[in-house]
């Protein structure tokens, strides 16, 4: 991998000043704007290695060289290596083997790879260890959201499908920096951020520290020059984006928070009739017919195991979707007025 341990830990010196910061921006009404400032001057956020900002680069040009990418990608064995492993994961659906990045490329296309490159780098440097945040059920949680946010977006955003992936996957990103850099601050606030956890996380960032992970995210990538859809989709996922937001905007926010909603319940909660009533909400929310759920999530547990697999992240076990896709069988074959009481 092309991220050294430097890079792969968040600066000890810059989290110290953001954590001193943060304390006394508390009473501040622009801490918002000052916490900004101090992420982007800070040793906190590491940078992305060079190949990723070249290859970023070359695929924003629509008419871009194959060859070049493919030069760029060689000229690292250790991203060429991690590209070839994950394309051909189960996940994404290629039954012969994969042994060059051209074959690649030709077979899953340029921006599933892109997704590829972003998914893996992004996790080898966010996936650590914490005190106070329980970081297996963080992965669970943000590769579910992922994997489903990426089949609701076939429903309706499929020309955006890959970039729903990656903001699905990465909005949460903000829970762990500031959970890193808050420490003992973040305690209460991760201890809601657990399996049957009360409380809404970025309700309680903002009443505490006047800003959301949400918006930590969209600092975060901003900082490593992500598309500013996908920015600014983990902006505003647990809220209403401007109304001068670009209509993708807005679907993509739709998509990713009705998936996070689904992926929080599906984590969360072993009662059937409360999964499959949060089921229909989200749902709802995401726009996409409920007769599609049961396809979703009989795939899901499969995907997520793969996701994990070849992101090299650990997570909770879970076996609760066949259950779930009973019952959601059972209810969208009732007549009216005799399936279960959602
Ligand atoms: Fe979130």
């Amino acid at each position: 991998m092309p991220v050294s341990r430097a890079d792969d830990d968040i600066n000890a010196e810059g989290l110290r000043r953001l954590f001193f910061f943060w304390q006394g921006a508390k009473r501040s009404k622009s801490v918002r704007r000052e916490i900004a400032d101090l992420i982007e001057q800070s040793a906190a956020i590491p940078s992305v290695p060079q190949v990723v900002v070249r290859f970023l680069e070359i695929t924003q040009d629509p008419q871009f060289d194959y060859g070049k990418l493919v030069d760029l990608l060689a000229s690292d064995p250790g991203m060429t290596g991690e590209i070839l492993r994950l394309a051909n994961s189960a996940l994404f659906g290629v039954s012969r083997q994969i042994t060059s990045i051209r074959q690649a490329m030709t077979l899953l296309g340029v921006r599933r790879i892109r997704s590829l490159v972003l998914a893996r780098y992004l996790i080898s440097v966010i996936n650590d260890r914490s005190a106070v945040l329980d970081v297996r059920y963080f992965w669970r949680r943000s590769l579910t959201s992922a994997a489903l946010a990426a089949k609701l977006a076939r429903h309706r955003l499929a020309s955006l499908q890959e970039e729903t992936f990656i903001a699905a996957l990465l909005a949460d990103v903000g829970i762990v920096l500031m959970a890193k850099a808050l420490g003992e601050d973040y305690r209460p606030i991760a201890e809601c951020y657990v399996p049957g956890g009360v409380g809404e996380t970025a309700s309680l960032e903002q009443e505490r520290f006047g800003t959301t992970h949400g918006e930590v995210t969209a600092l975060l990538l901003d900082r490593w020059q992500l598309p500013t859809l996908i920015i600014d989709t983990g902006k505003y996922h647990h809220g209403e984006p401007p109304a001068d937001a670009e209509p993708n905007v807005t679907t993509m926010v739709q998509l990713v928070s009705a998936a996070d909603g689904l992926a929080k319940h599906l984590c969360e909660s072993h009662d059937v009739a409360t999964l499959v009533d949060a089921c229909h909400r989200c749902m709802e929310a995401a726009g996409v017919n409920m007769s599609m759920l049961p396809a979703i999530l009989e795939e899901l547990e499969e995907d997520i195991a793969d996701l994990a697999r070849v992101l090299r992240v650990a997570v909770l076990p879970e076996r609760v979707y066949e259950r779930i896709v009973h019952e959601i069988r059972e209810h969208l074959s009732a007549p009216a007025g005799q399936g279960p009481s959602f």
